[in-house]
């Protein structure tokens, strides 16, 4: 991906500040990202990024160990060798984020920085700290106007990570603060599977193709799974799960907005307004779930010790930094209905976990059968129809259908027509940090959440949180490490549907078995 890219407009010149810029998101994410861009063309004549945090670099220790962490995962060569031109674009300033004084040095670090490299006063702050800090730094930076727009002159944005929030009223509590500073259009709430190129796809898919849009209502599905699994634990980040879970970790921002998007009407222009209003419309009819519910339609799981098929897998409870008797879950397996005219009746299903066999997300939309079985006592085996949005990894698209043995009978066999995305030759695909940074420098939030969603979520799931929180009863199933989670999900299964087992979507191997 060493092509220069066009853009019918660029990003103006701007200056990017990283707060928290000495932990692990700058390095595996945000630097991997501009620099990516760097090198296909996509940022303006003139940048600069200046890393914000308490340790005690300088611009040259900064760069130094960010090019070294970098260069280890580049191996194009023409990539690497941008390398050193882009770092001169890097600079670093230490100061106390919690000290409002302090914002004044940023400020004035900004304004010399500005005049050096001929940069209007364009500025994206990105807030990769720990979430304790985004009640802080907003306000602190509008101390010294530095939210402040001037129409025509510059712009002021800012980007805030996830967690958005803890709970309703933790979310609720911090937008009020940021939208005090910042008006809405300023503020980018990142949800990085939004920035997915295959989550995109998604749209297009449904909206450019007359085929399947007749289909996607209540009248022709069945029922449709929504997975976001991974094989690996908590790994170090233990602290931060322990108190987060997978209901807020993954549910509340990711798979909910999963869900918009494949449950959203088209909206009438593709715009950010238009096409947040959608989604925001489907999460607003989410049925809101009553304690009864929630003990029947949500299964909550934790992983138990194992030895798997990778090797020996600790319990969640033994893992670093977290509470030995932790009752937080690291499994979630959900029945949801959206009541609206489109999908009245239709469950969706939404699972997500750590220590799962593999490391997969996927869409799988379920058809209903035909209204008779002329072929049912020669079908070997069961089959349906089912389209399958493969998001990663194996990127692609998967219909499956039933065929006719070849032979002298009428025997019946599901096959697949398929496409992947590594077929696409000079291809590759982009990481979601990507897409979402150019968006921002664009001044695009169409891919970020909107204030009204992040609260239609957070309000569907928060009787979830409070009967878990509140009742006893409310079970937390062990699963051991290494498996699909607890078998108490399948009771969310009812009518003869079942989950699908995402290790035998997307391989065309039953059909060569035909031949
Ligand atoms: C993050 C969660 O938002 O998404 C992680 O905090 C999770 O727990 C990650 O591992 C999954 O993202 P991806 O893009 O690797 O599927």
């Amino acid at each position: 991906m060493n092509k220069i890219e066009s853009l019918n407009n660029k990003p103006d010149p701007f200056i990017m500040v990283i707060f928290g810029a000495s932990g692990d998101l700058t390095t595996r994410k945000l630097i991997p990202a501009l620099f990516h861009l760097y090198c296909r063309g996509l940022m303006p004549e003139r940048f600069c990024i200046l890393g914000v945090s308490r340790t005690a670099f300088t611009d040259e220790t900064f760069r130094d160990k960010e090019q070294t962490l970098l260069e280890a995962t580049i191996v194009n060569s023409s990539q690497k060798a941008l390398i050193s031109s882009f770092f001169t674009n890097i600079f670093y300033l230490k100061i106390n984020t919690m000290e409002e004084s302090e914002y004044g040095v940023l400020k004035d670090r900004l304004r010399s920085l500005g005049q050096k490299l001929n940069i209007p006063a364009n500025y994206l702050f990105y807030l990769a700290t720990p979430p304790s800090m985004y009640e802080v730094i907003p306000q602190y930076l509008s101390k010294y106007d530095l939210q402040k727009e001037k129409t025509g002159e510059c712009w002021r944005r800012i980007i805030i990570e996830k967690p958005y929030g803890h709970d309703l009223e933790s979310a609720l509590r911090l937008d009020k603060i940021v939208l005090n500073v910042f008006k809405e259009h300023q503020v980018y709430r990142i949800d990085h599977f939004l920035g997915k190129e295959t989550v995109q796809n998604i749209l297009v898919f449904r909206f450019a193709n007359g085929i399947f849009e007749p289909l996607w209502n209540r009248n022709y599905i069945n029922y449709v799974e929504i997975t976001a699994v991974e094989d690996m634990g908590v790994l170090d980040r233990g602290g931060y799960y322990d108190s987060s879970g997978a209901l807020r970790d993954m549910i509340q921002n990711h798979l909910m907005q999963l869900l918009g998007i494949t449950a959203m009407e088209p909206p009438a222009q593709f715009n950010g307004t238009m096409f947040r209003d959608e989604v925001n419309k489907v999460l607003r009819s989410l049925r809101p779930m009553s304690d009864e519910d929630v003990l029947k339609d949500v299964v909550r799981g934790q992983y138990t010790e194992a030895v798997t098929l990778k090797g020996e897998m600790k319990s969640y409870r033994e893992e670093k930094s977290v509470n030995p008797d932790s009752r937080t879950e690291t499994f979630v397996a959900m029945k949801v209905f959206i009541d609206n005219w489109r999908w009245s009746g239709v469950p969706f299903y939404i699972r997500t976990g750590k220590a799962m066999p593999t490391k997969v997300s996927e869409i799988v939309i379920h058809f209903n059968a035909t209204p008779y079985q002329l072929f049912e006592k020669q079908c070997a085996g069961t089959y349906c129809n089912k389209l399958v949005i493969r998001i990663m990894p194996d990127e692609g698209i998967l219909l499956q259908f039933g065929l006719k043995i070849p032979g002298s009978t009428f025997e019946v066999k599901q096959v697949s027509m398929e496409f992947k995305y590594d077929k696409l030759s000079h291809t590759s695909l982009p990481e979601a940090y990507e897409r979402l940074l150019l968006d921002c420098m664009l001044g695009d939030n169409m891919l970020y959440s909107r204030t009204d969603s992040v609260e239609a979520s957070w309000r569907f799931i928060e009787p979830i949180l409070q009967v878990w929180q509140t009742d006893e009863k409310s079970p937390l199933y062990g699963y051991p490490a290494g498996t699909w989670g607890p078998p108490e999900q399948n009771d969310l299964m009812d009518h003869g549907r079942s989950w699908t087992d995402p290790c035998k979507n997307l391989t065309d191997s039953d059909n060569y078995c035909l031949l």
